[in-house]
């Protein structure tokens, strides 16, 4: 049985030009913070690797700063906020990663699309670019006309390629991870719009692996095959809706990011189809958040959404471009069949 894997959200194959860059650099192992010719010579790598990447996101490369990922990337930021302002001056959206929201006051957060929630003395708000649950892209834009003072951070983890980088205007402060996108892991930027404002966040205090840097760079300059992803996840779509009677396909945002597609089936729990998927078909997709290590459990993302609880028990499919339309198509006979089981099951 053939393994195919739709859960390109939670991590990516790491791809063949990000292995490239990291295996030419075997005999560059030198600390990029170190004086001596070996040091200078990984330092070069860093610097290479981030005018790559920021030429990529259209920024300069002086306003990235490398980090070991997502998780830190926002964690450093909101602990660099706390100690400035504290933590009751900071507020996330209800939808946001939980690397944000397990940091916060439970009482700090707001709605994502009205920003209900949010409270004059707010110096910082997280909202992220694109949901990792449900794809949904939020507006950054709308946030920043409503709070001009306060700092938006957002999370783009999920959000290279998949809105334009031009969005990144309107943000203090975003975070990326190269594992999203082909890169390797447990490797990142931060963006800081003015880093001379941010030096905490901006002084390099670890090792920066600047072999990973150059990988993330490499997987960042591929062609992101944006219109192929479209299709894919569009053709998917259409035949879990032609297949599946009374599937519910959740959207939120002002648009819906290909490549992540959420859906519920009312009376079967997501974890259920997950776990067949997985045994009888060798179909690897997800309830949620990779990070979720309860797959019983309600989604807490779809819980903020909406009260409605046939929609808290979802399957997460991401696409990622190494797959063709008849792998889709694959998966949608699986997931029909799968339903048909479970719900001959309960009648
Ligand atoms: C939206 C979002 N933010 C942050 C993270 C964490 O990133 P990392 O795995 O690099 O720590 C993830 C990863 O699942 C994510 O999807």
């Amino acid at each position: 049985m053939q393994s195919l894997y739709f859960d390109a959200a939670a991590t990516t194959p790491l791809a063949p030009e990000a292995a490239d860059a990291m295996d030419a650099l075997r005999d560059t192992w030198g600390n990029s913070a170190s004086q001596h010719h070996l040091g200078r010579e990984s330092r070069a790598v860093v610097e290479r690797s981030l005018t790559r990447i920021a030429e990529v996101l259209g920024v300069s490369p002086h306003q990235l700063t490398p980090t070991h990922g997502g998780t830190h990337g926002n964690q450093q930021v909101l602990q660099v906020a706390a100690r400035r302002w504290g933590w009751a001056h900071l507020y996330a959206s209800t939808v946001e990663h939980s690397s944000v929201v397990d940091l916060l006051l439970p009482e700090n957060r707001f709605d994502p699309m009205t920003f209900a929630g949010t409270r004059p003395e707010a110096r910082l708000l997280a909202l992220m670019q694109v949901n990792n649950e449900t794809g949904a892209i939020y507006d950054i834009a709308a946030l920043r006309r409503s709070f001009p003072d306060a700092v938006l951070l957002s999370d783009w983890v999920q959000a290279v390629h998949r809105v334009p980088h031009s969005w990144l205007a309107e943000v203090d402060i975003a975070t990326f991870s190269a594992h999203k996108f082909g890169g390797p892991k447990g490797m990142g930027v931060l963006y800081t719009a003015v880093p001379e404002a941010w030096p905490e966040l901006t002084a390099q205090h670890h090792t920066v692996d600047h072999v990973r840097l150059a990988g993330m760079a490499a997987a960042l300059l591929r062609d992101p095959k944006a219109e192929h992803l479209q299709r894919l996840t569009l053709h998917l779509q259409q035949l879990l809706q032609a297949s599946v009677p009374g599937l519910i396909i959740h959207r939120h945002g002002i648009a819906q990011a290909s490549g992540i597609l959420s859906v519920s089936v009312p009376g079967v729990r997501g974890a259920q189809i997950m776990r067949l998927l997985d045994t009888e078909e060798a179909l690897c997709v997800s309830t949620g958040a990779a990070c979720t290590r309860n797959i019983f459990a309600p989604s807490r993302v779809l819980q903020a959404i909406t009260s409605d609880t046939q929609h808290h028990y979802p399957v997460r499919l991401s696409l990622h471009t190494g797959l063709t339309l008849e792998d889709t198509e694959h998966l949608a006979a699986a997931f029909a069949s799968i339903v048909g089981q479970l719900r001959a099951q309960v009648r």
